[in-house]
C-alpha cells in the first residue's frame, strides 16, 4: 500500500482512529477537518464490547484513556422534588459493564488522545479548516477539489467519510441529500460546559427530568469549578414542530440555540443550569438519529463511523467507530492490491455488528425523558425498585439488578461477542 493515497474526511473520534490504523498499511494519509482545530466539548462517551477489544490491541492506548477518564463516580436520578431515586455506579469490570461504562471519557478528551496517537506518524498529515468542494470518481480513484485552498486538487485511491451523521461525503458519494439514510428518533441533545459547580464538589452526576420529554444531566468536569451539562428533549411522533424549531435553532447559531433551550426548559425547575448555559460560550447540539446506509461503500468512497452507522441514543456509536477503523485497515492491509474485495469484506464483517449495536432497547430514548406525568411516575417507581434491589444485592448477590439491566441491554452492555478477526500488520 506504500504507493497509495487515502483521504479521511473529519477529525473527531472516527477520523483520528482511522488515521492511526490505516497508517499501518503504509499508505499516505491526509485527514481534513472542516473546523479550525480539534473540536472541544461533548459529554462522556462510552467504549464498550469490541471497542474495548480494539483499544486493548494498542500499547498504551487503554492506559491513556483510563488516565483521562471523566471524574465521574456515579449518576443519580432525581425525582421532580430533587431527591435521588437511584444512583448507578460503574461495575469495575470492563467485561461486564453496567449502564455506566468503565471507560467513561469526555468526547473531546478521547478525540485528542486518538489524535495524538496518529499525529506524529510520518505518513499522516492533518489539515484543519478545509473541506472537499467536489469529488468525482472512476474505477481507480477519486479526484477531490478543496474549498479553502489549503490543499491542491488531488487524486486519492480511497476516500474515507468520517464526517459524522450528516456526512456531506456520503451525500456526494451516493448523490443524495445529507439527511437521507438518517432516521430521526424525534429527540435531540445540546452539550455545554458551564463556569459553575452546581454539584457542590460532588462527583456524582445528576439527571433531572420533567414532562413532557425533558431531561438535563449535570456532570462534574476535570476543572472542579466547572460542570458539563447535557440538555435533552424527546418528542412524540406528532410533535414534528418542536423538532423543526430545534433544527432551525441549530442552523441559527448559539444565540438562536440558547433562546430555544430557554423556552423549552422554562418553568421546569432548573433555572440555575439554564442561567449558567446562557452565560457559557461552549455549546453544541445535535439530533439523535441513526444512520442506516444501503451500502457502506460506493466505488472508492467508504463510509465509516457516524457517517456510515451512527447509533443514535443507544450510545454505541463510538465503539462502532473504533471497531470499524481496525476492521477497515485490517482488510485493506490483507488485500493491498484489491480494494474492492477489502471494502466488500469490511462491509460484510461490520454489518452484523452494526445491526446488533444499533438495536434500540425497549423504551429508548423515551425512558430517559418520559412524555407524560404517568410515564414519569412509572419510570421512577421502577428505578426505586431497582435501587432497593441494589441495596439487597450487597447481601444477596443473586438479586444483582445490574445483571437484570445487563440482560435487558444485552448487545451494548454485555461482553464482546463479535469475534473481530486478528489482523497481522507489518
Ligand atoms: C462537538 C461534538 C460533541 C459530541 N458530544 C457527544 C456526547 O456528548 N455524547 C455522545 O454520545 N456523542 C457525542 N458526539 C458524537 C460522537 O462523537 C460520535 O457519535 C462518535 O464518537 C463517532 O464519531 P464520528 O467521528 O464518526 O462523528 P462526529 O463526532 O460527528 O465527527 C464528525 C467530524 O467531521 C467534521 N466534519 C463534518 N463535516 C465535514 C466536512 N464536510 N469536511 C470536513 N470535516 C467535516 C466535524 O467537524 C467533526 O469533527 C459529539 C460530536 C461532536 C462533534
Ligand atoms: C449545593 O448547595 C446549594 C446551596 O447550599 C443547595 O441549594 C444545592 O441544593 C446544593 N446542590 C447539591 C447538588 O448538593
Ligand atoms: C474476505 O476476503 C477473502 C479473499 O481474500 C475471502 O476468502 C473471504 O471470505 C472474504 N470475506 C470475509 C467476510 O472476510
Amino acid at each position: 500500500m506504500a504507493d497509495k493515497k487515502i483521504l479521511i474526511v473529519g477529525a473527531s473520534v472516527a477520523g483520528p482512529m482511522a488515521a492511526f490504523w490505516l497508517a499501518k498499511t503504509g499508505a499516505d494519509i491526509t485527514v481534513v477537518e472542516r473546523h479550525e482545530a480539534m473540536r472541544d466539548g461533548g459529554q462522556n462517551v462510552d467504549i464498550r464490547t469490541s471497542g474495548v477489544t480494539v483499544v486493548q490491541k494498542v500499547p498504551e492506548m487503554e492506559a491513556r484513556i483510563r488516565a483521562a477518564a471523566a471524574p465521574l463516580e456515579g449518576m443519580s436520578v432525581l425525582s421532580s422534588k430533587g431527591q435521588s431515586i437511584l444512583t448507578i455506579k460503574s461495575t469495575g469490570d470492563p467485561k461486564q459493564q453496567s449502564l455506566m461504562s468503565e471507560y467513561e471519557i469526555f468526547r473531546d478528551d478521547l478525540s485528542k488522545i486518538l489524535f495524538d496517537f496518529a499525529k506524529d506518524l510520518l505518513n499522516v498529515r492533518y489539515v484543519f479548516g478545509e473541506q472537499a468542494k467536489s469529488m468525482t470518481q472512476d474505477e481507480k480513484g477519486v479526484d477531490v477539489e478543496f474549498l479553502n485552498g489549503h490543499l491542491p486538487q488531488s487524486r486519492y485511491d480511497l476516500v474515507v467519510a468520517a464526517d459524522g451523521a450528516t456526512s456531506r461525503t456520503r451525500a456526494l458519494a451516493f448523490d443524495c441529500k445529507v439527511r437521507d439514510h438518517m432516521s430521526s428518533m424525534n429527540a435531540w441533545a445540546a452539550y455545554s460546559t458551564i463556569k459553575k459547580d452546581l454539584l457542590n464538589t460532588s462527583k456524582t452526576g445528576q439527571l433531572t427530568t420533567s414532562t413532557p420529554g425533558r431531561g438535563i444531566i449535570l456532570l462534574p468536569d476535570h476543572d472542579s469549578k466547572q460542570n458539563r451539562v447535557l440538555l435533552m428533549g424527546s418528542h412524540g411522533s406528532d410533535e414534528t414542530s418542536i423538532m423543526h424549531l430545534f433544527r432551525q435553532a441549530v442552523k441559527g447559531g448559539d444565540r438562536a440555540l440558547k433562546d430555544f433551550l430557554g423556552d423549552f426548559f422554562h418553568g421546569h425547575g432548573r433555572d440555575d443550569i439554564l442561567t449558567a448555559v446562557e452565560q457559557s460560550n461552549k455549546l453544541y447540539a445535535s439530533e439523535a438519529a441513526q444512520v442506516k446506509a444501503p451500502s457502506l461503500y460506493k466505488g472508492r468512497i467508504v463510509l465509516f463511523g457516524d457517517a456510515g452507522y451512527a447509533a443514535g441514543p443507544v450510545g454505541t456509536g463510538t465503539s462502532l467507530a473504533i471497531t470499524g477503523a481496525y476492521v477497515l485497515a485490517g482488510e485493506i492491509n490483507s488485500h493491498p492490491d484489491d480494494l474492492s474485495t477489502a471494502l466488500q469484506n469490511y462491509s460484510e464483517r461490520m454489518r452484523p455488528i452494526i445491526q446488533d449495536m444499533q438495536q434500540i432497547p425497549p423504551g429508548f430514548p423515551g425512558i430517559m425523558t418520559p412524555q407524560t406525568a404517568w410515564g414519569l411516575s412509572v419510570r421512577n417507581a421502577v428505578l426505586r425498585i431497582i435501587s432497593y434491589m441494589m441495596l439487597a444485592s450487597e447481601y444477596w448477590p443473586v438479586a444483582a439488578p445490574l445483571g437484570w439491566l445487563v440482560g435487558l441491554y444485552a448487545s451494548a452492555f454485555g461482553k464482546d461477542k463479535y469475534s473481530i478477526p486478528y489482523y497481522a500488520f507489518e
